[in-house]
């Protein structure tokens, strides 16, 4: 908040805001150890126009070129966050971010670039697109978009075949909780599992049983519990885990690739690495509030400390972070989100009577990078390596965007974060980027520090000062068929030749 932002519209050179007389564009990341998810060493990384075009030893340049000292310190891809609500309408109100103020509390926090999930208008999915786009123009850093599936007709499922082939969307969300808002039942799942796999599109789900959610919200309210804690109660891990092991049935009957979004409870985690383990291709995200928050804070007398944790699926007790860590540790989880949704304590206050009316979500964008690595990398559980590839590279080759994204590699886009493992960061409401007037990891510290961010080739992040250009983010089109997709053509020709048989049979006795 404290933070100053450039003038709107300018770009870098004219806005007054670039520290060095030395061209903006040409850069040399000197002696830092390298970091990609395959690999790390000690190397120079030179950047021109926005781009990598050298990562080796000792590299020479003219002084015409803006050099950083990394010498002690880790040079690793931006950050991708895979799920984040910008500016979105949602329960009568709308994100307190939009795409200016989120995305430069994103590149304070070391990631410089995350995919916004666009929600239809009025179930038009062209419609929702040109808002999003619009809503975006103030973009200062690179951005996707995923597309909320609401309902089902013939329009929808032509709308969807627009979108991947003429707009840059490879993957679809499918509510399977909010009823009566954005929820869908299991005929519309199929319908959209079906045509996402014709797609080559990557259908993503929100897992938890909207009916039975609604049916414990009742009996919270009938037993006189209204309060931010009965967000929780009314909605237990088992809800989670239900639509979780559904959803992962259907997607293998339909033999597409599933992506479940904020796995929350161990309970949905273990459906996850049950499939995986049986060879099915599904992809578990959880975000950083699961992994690093237990579910007491929804307890705290005061409303709008306890109503800061309202999300949906709710932080569970405690035992779940360590399990999703673990999990993330192991590899039966792939990514770590965020899903920032923030509001302020006005727009939580709406909840007050009653906790069906808190607007639900947490902030995270600003705050994933560090904590993953003080409580990934610095306790010992996980690589240098394999946090570059859960907090950037798995994003990267999941949404087709590898190595264009998410690798510090000759011909990859300069989004580059310089982390100092030897220096401490402290969160709080005072000191973020967010315009939340209130953060959920409030007095969070922890050891690594993202002391430099660069975006696009930009320094946009250096000695806690921001420089964010409105305008200057690109919208990143992403195509479909991941590697996901990679021989599900080999396993349908298996299953309808496995028919073969049946069919001769079938007909033999009729
Ligand atoms: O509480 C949450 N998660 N809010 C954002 C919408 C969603 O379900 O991702
Ligand atoms: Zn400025
Ligand atoms: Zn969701
Ligand atoms: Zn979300």
């Amino acid at each position: 908040q404290s933070s100053e932002f450039c003038d709107a519209g300018t770009g870098f050179g004219d806005s007054g805001c670039v520290v060095s007389s030395k061209s903006a564009s040409k850069l040399l990341i000197k002696g830092g150890t390298v970091v990609n998810a395959h690999h790390q060493e000690i190397a120079d990384v030179y950047v021109e126009d926005g781009i990598i075009v050298a990562v080796k030893p000792n590299i020479k340049v003219g002084d015409d070129v803006t050099v950083l000292d990394a010498t002690g310190k880790f040079v690793m891809p931006g950050g991708i966050d895979p799920h984040t609500h910008l500016a979105m309408e949602f329960m009568g109100t709308e994100t307190i971010d939009d795409f200016f103020s989120g995305q430069a509390a994103a590149l304070a926090g070391g990631t410089t670039m995350h995919i916004d999930f666009v929600i239809p208008v009025k179930g038009s999915l062209s419609k929702g697109f040109e808002a999003y786009k619009e809503k975006a123009k103030k973009s200062c850093m690179d951005y996707g978009f995923h597309m909320a599936i609401t309902k089902w007709d013939e329009n929808v499922s032509r709308e969807m075949e627009i979108m991947v082939k003429e707009k840059g969307i490879n993957s679809f969300k499918f509510f399977m909780a909010y009823k009566g808002a954005l929820m869908i039942n299991d005929e519309l799942l199929l319908e959209g599992l079906k045509k996402c796999k014709s797609l080559g599109a990557l259908a993503m789900v929100h897992a938890e049983n909207g009916d039975a959610v609604f049916e414990g919200q009742k009996r919270m309210i009938e037993l006189g519990i209204t309060g931010p804690e009965g967000h929780a109660l009314s909605r237990p891990p088992v809800l989670e885990g239900e639509a979780t092991a559904r959803a992962i049935r259907l997607a293998s009957f339909v033999n597409t690739p599933l992506y479940v979004v904020h796995v929350m409870s161990i309970d949905a985690m273990e459906e996850i690495a049950k499939a995986r383990k049986s060879g099915q291709r599904v992809i578990g995200e959880p975000v950083v509030s699961g992994l690093v928050l237990d579910d007491s804070g929804l307890w705290d007398p005061d409303f709008i400390n306890a109503a800061k944790y309202v999300m949906s699926p709710p932080i569970r007790a405690l035992g779940h972070d360590k399990a999703l860590q673990a999990a993330l540790s192991t590899g039966n989880l792939q990514l770590v989100g965020t899903d920032h949704c923030a509001f302020n304590s006005t727009q939580k206050a709406f909840g007050i009577d009653d906790f069906r009316k808190i607007p639900n979500g947490v902030n995270g964008i600003e705050e994933r990078m560090h904590l993953v690595w003080d409580t990934m990398v610095e306790s010992g559980q996980i690589s240098v390596t394999d946090y570059v590839r859960i907090t950037s590279t798995e994003c990267a080759r999941i949404f087709n965007m590898y190595p264009r994204k998410g690798a510090i590699l000759a011909g990859s886009d300069a989004d580059i974060i310089i982390l100092n493992p030897n220096s401490s960061f402290q969160i709080t409401a005072r000191s973020h980027h967010s315009r939340s007037d209130t953060n959920v990891y409030e007095g969070r510290k922890g050891k690594g520090k993202v002391e430099v961010t660069i975006a696009g080739g930009k320094i946009v992040w250096e000695n806690d000062e921001l420089k964010a250009v409105p305008g200057s983010g690109k919208y990143i089109e992403m195509q479909p068929f991941s590697y996901l997709f990679n021989g599900i053509d080999k396993a349908d020709a298996k299953y309808l030749s496995s028919l073969q048989a049946p069919v001769q049979r079938s007909k033999a006795a009729s």
